[in-house]
């Protein structure tokens, strides 16, 4: 009996492997905090703001306010998370990190109340280094994890960003499973999020270890970046699970460095892609056509799928891409998604989507249209833009 168990786990781990498709360490046997049960949604200023004046305690309450005003918080982006640049640059006596004065003059645990009075969440961030990246070098976590982790769980922190900077070549997976270790001895559920940029393929052990670890280069708010991100990460779909999520970098919709057609790319591609949706756009100045992009309700339902799988690519011919996602009821979602500089029909079937033959209603997740799929399955798709649709038997 035991012998047959250890078969059959060895089995399921192999089948693991083969679905990660990268060799390495199998993932079957995931680390499990319970949280990002679905991919994190929320806000890092990161993209806004970076290390600017701007970054500030009233620029983060008044993000949380606007969160709740437009919606976006009943539509699920729920943490409100603080980036590089919130800390003095040495620590106290005590070794104690303390927030910088001048942005958050009352510290963070007030920040943690405001956003949990609305409903909200709280993130920070630091590095599994000995400072962090910004060039200023604030105190990082690396010899620092269980008295760093308590002052987190203290303030009320939900969510740490870890990143990777001034490592001092320690293993990545020793740095970031300290972190994960002294998170847990706090017994508060904290999410925790590993900023690793994909050096280490954390994709083959960071389950371990993490609810999501990037998997890329930090985004910048052009096209060439976000196909770069989505070039890597839609390779890793073997990877993501219910608790660990491949991260290919923040949201840059709403920054201006794209175009409205390629924002709602990025959109589609990260829903698909079941990455953590964090919005990175000042919202306090964000036109109608951002809101409208970050608030589609049925992109954020095939994000937040409760089965919890990465769409596949099932075609990638000269800038043409098909995406499927297997939902929990059995729908599909199906992207079509047009890299090229000019516009074109593309094409797939029913088979090629995984589907049985049969009738299908299929709507646009962005039009709301509703035509009736029975074999191809095909649009017009413009430059550098997506059509996702949701294919329902019956
Ligand atoms: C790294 C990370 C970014 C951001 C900056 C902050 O570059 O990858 O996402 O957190 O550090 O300094």
């Amino acid at each position: 009996m035991q012998q047959r168990f250890t078969v059959l786990a060895v089995l399921v781990a192999l089948v693991a492997a083969v679905q990660v498709g990268l060799g390495g360490d199998s993932q079957a046997i995931a680390w499990d905090n319970g949280l990002a049960r679905t991919p994190p949604m929320g806000f890092n200023n990161w993209n806004a703001t970076q290390c600017t004046p701007d970054f500030n305690a009233a620029m983060v309450e008044s993000t949380a306010d606007t969160l709740v005003s437009t919606g976006l918080a009943k539509s699920g982006y729920r943490y409100v998370n603080l980036d590089d640049c919130w800390a003095k640059s040495t620590r106290d006596d005590a070794g104690r990190l303390v927030p910088d004065p001048s942005r958050f003059p009352h510290g963070i645990k007030p920040i943690a109340d405001y956003v949990h009075a609305r409903g909200l969440k709280l993130g920070i961030y630091s590095s599994a280094g000995s400072t962090t990246c910004s060039a200023v070098g604030f105190p990082g976590g690396l010899g620092h994890e269980a008295s760093d982790a308590r002052q987190f769980a203290d303030w009320g922190v939900d969510y740490l960003k870890y990143d990777n900077c001034n490592n001092r070549g320690v293993d990545a997976r020793q740095r970031y499973t300290a972190m994960r270790d002294a998170l847990a001895a706090t017994h508060r559920p904290i999410v925790y999020s590993i900023c690793e940029w994909g050096q280490s393929a954390p994709w083959q052990w960071a389950s371990r270890v993490g609810n999501s670890w990037r998997t890329t280069a930090d985004i910048t708010d052009t096209w060439p970046s976000m196909q770069a991100n989505f070039r890597q990460n839609v390779q890793l779909a073997g990877a993501a699970q219910p608790g660990h999520w491949n991260d290919p970098d923040l949201l840059e919709v709403g920054n201006g460095g794209m175009t409205a057609a390629e924002y709602r790319s990025q959109f589609s591609l990260w829903a698909m892609m079941a990455a953590p949706l964090l919005i990175s756009t000042d919202l306090r100045r964000a036109s109608n056509e951002t809101l409208r992009v970050l608030g589609n309700s049925d992109l954020v339902a095939v994000d937040q799928d409760p089965l919890g799988r990465q769409a596949v690519q099932v075609v990638d011919t000269g800038g043409f891409n098909v995406l499927v996602k297997p939902l929990a009821n059995g729908d599909r979602a199906v992207a079509l998604f047009n890299e090229t500089a000019a516009g074109s029909t593309i094409r797939t079937d029913l088979s090629a989507v995984g589907l049985p033959a049969g009738r299908y209603r299929s709507r646009d997740l962005w039009s709301g249209a509703v035509t009736e799929a029975s074999g191809e399955i095909a649009a017009q798709v413009p430059a550098h833009s997506t059509v996702v649709y949701r294919l329902t038997a019956g």
